[in-house]
C-alpha cells in the first residue's frame, strides 16, 4: 500500500525579472510516495529547483497547492519544514565553520541540539569522522557534499530533499555519494533529488518525472519509461556518412548525429553494422569504435521533447 508523502496539485509558480515575469512551472500534479528515492530529471532551467523551494515553503506558488504528509506548506510552513531534511546548496558551505560546527548549526536551526560528540558521529556515518575540526572550505568537491548530506539529516527528518546532490562531482565521489543517497533511504527515509544526469536517476530512483520548460512530461520508473518509448536498441560510431544514405539500411528505425557520433536507432544492430561497414569501405573510410546499448532515459527525454538532456 503506498502512502503519499508530498502532494503537489496543479502547481504554477512565476519569477519577476526586471518587467519580464519568468514561468517556472506550468500545472503540475506529482504524488510522491512514502519510502521513495524520487527523481526530477530535466535539464538547466527545467524547474527542478522552483519545485522543490514551494515543497520547502521558500517560494510561493501562483496557483495551486502543496502538502506534505499531510501538512498544507502555504498555510503550516513551519509545521511541514520540520518534516524536511534539505541539501545546502555547495556555496552555502563555504563559510569560516568547521564540519562539526555546521552539522550543529543546523540541527539547532531545527531546534535539535546535537553534542559535539553526536555531530562528530553523525559526520563519521558519511566517511568524514576526522574532518570534525576541519573549515568547510577547505574539504574536497565529494567531502563538501557528504558535508552537506550530513548536515541534511541533522535534525533526522523523515523526508530528504537533494538539489542536484553530485553535479560537478569525478566519477569516483559520485558513487561515493549514491552509496550515502541509499543509506539514507535504507533508514527509512523519503529522498527526493533533481538531477540532469540519466545515469544518476537510473542508478538512483524507483520513479522518476520528466521535466522540461516548467512541465512534467512522464512520471514513471525508469524501467516503464523506456519500456513504453518501444524503442531499439542504439548503434554509435564515429563515422560521417548522410544520414539519407544510412536510413533505408537493414534494421534501421532512426539516425541522427550526437557531436561527432552517428546514431542508429536498430532493431538489427548485426545487419545494421555490417552494411554501415560496407558504405564505409565503398568511401574509402574505416569504421573506428562501435557501441550498442540499450535505449535509455536519454532517448525518452529526446523522444517527449525532440531536445536531447544535455
Ligand atoms: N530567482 C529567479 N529569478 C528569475 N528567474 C528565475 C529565478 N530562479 C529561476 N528562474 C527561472 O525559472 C526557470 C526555472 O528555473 P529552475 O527552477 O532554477 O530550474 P532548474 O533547477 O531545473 O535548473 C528558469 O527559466 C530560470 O531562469
Ligand atoms: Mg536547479
Amino acid at each position: 500500500m503506498q502512502t503519499p508523502i508530498i502532494q503537489l496539485t496543479d502547481v504554477g509558480a512565476a519569477y519577476n525579472r526586471g518587467r519580464e515575469r519568468v514561468v517556472a512551472l506550468k500545472n503540475v500534479s506529482l504524488t510522491i510516495n512514502r519510502g521513495e528515492i524520487f527523481g526530477l530529471l530535466g535539464p538547466n532551467g527545467a524547474g527542478k529547483t522552483t519545485l522543490l523551494s514551494i515543497v520547502e515553503g521558500l517560494l510561493r506558488p501562483e496557483r495551486g497547492a502543496a502538502t506534505v504528509d499531510g501538512i498544507d506548506v502555504l498555510t503550516h510552513p513551519t509545521d511541514a519544514k520540520q518534516l524536511l531534511g534539505i541539501q545546502l546548496q555547495r556555496s552555502a558551505l563555504l563559510d569560516d565553520l568547521t564540519a562539526a560546527e555546521l552539522v550543529r548549526l543546523y540541527a539547532a536551526l531545527y531546534e535539535v541540539d546535537l553534542s559535539a560528540a553526536q555531530a562528530t558521529e553523525l559526520l563519521g556515518r558519511f566517511g568524514l569522522s576526522d574532518k570534525a575540526r576541519v573549515y568547510a572550505r577547505r574539504l574536497s568537491g565529494g567531502q563538501q557534499q557528504r558535508l552537506a548530506l550530513a548536515v541534511a539529516v541533522a535534525n533526522d527528518p523523515r523526508i530528504v530533499l537533494l538539489d542536484e546532490p553530485t553535479s560537478a562531482l569525478d566519477p569516483r565521489a559520485r558513487r561515493e555519494v549514491w552509496d550515502m543517497i541509499r543509506q539514507l533511504h535504507d533508514e527509512g527515509r523519503t529522498i527526493v533529488l533533481t538531477t540532469h544526469s540519466m545515469e544518476e536517476a537510473e542508478a538512483l530512483c524507483g520513479r522518476v518525472a520528466i521535466i522540461d520548460a516548467g512541465r512534467i512530461v512522464a512520471c514513471d520508473t525508469p524501467a516503464s519509461l523506456v519500456g513504453n518509448l518501444g524503442a531499439a536498441p542504439m548503434l554509435k560510431t564515429a563515422l560521417e556518412l548522410p544520414i539519407d544514405a544510412v536510413r533505408p539500411l537493414p534494421g534501421v528505425r532512426a539516425v541522427r548525429y550526437t557531436g561527432q557520433h552517428l546514431e542508429v536507432e536498430t532493431t538489427e544492430p548485426q545487419l545494421t553494422l555490417a552494411a554501415l561497414q560496407q558504405m564505409a569501405t565503398d568511401r574509402g573510410r574505416i569504421i573506428g569504435e562501435v557501441t550498442v546499448r540499450p535505449p535509455n532515459l536519454e532517448d525518452v527525454f529526446l523522444k517527449l521533447t525532440g531536445r536531447s538532456l544535455n
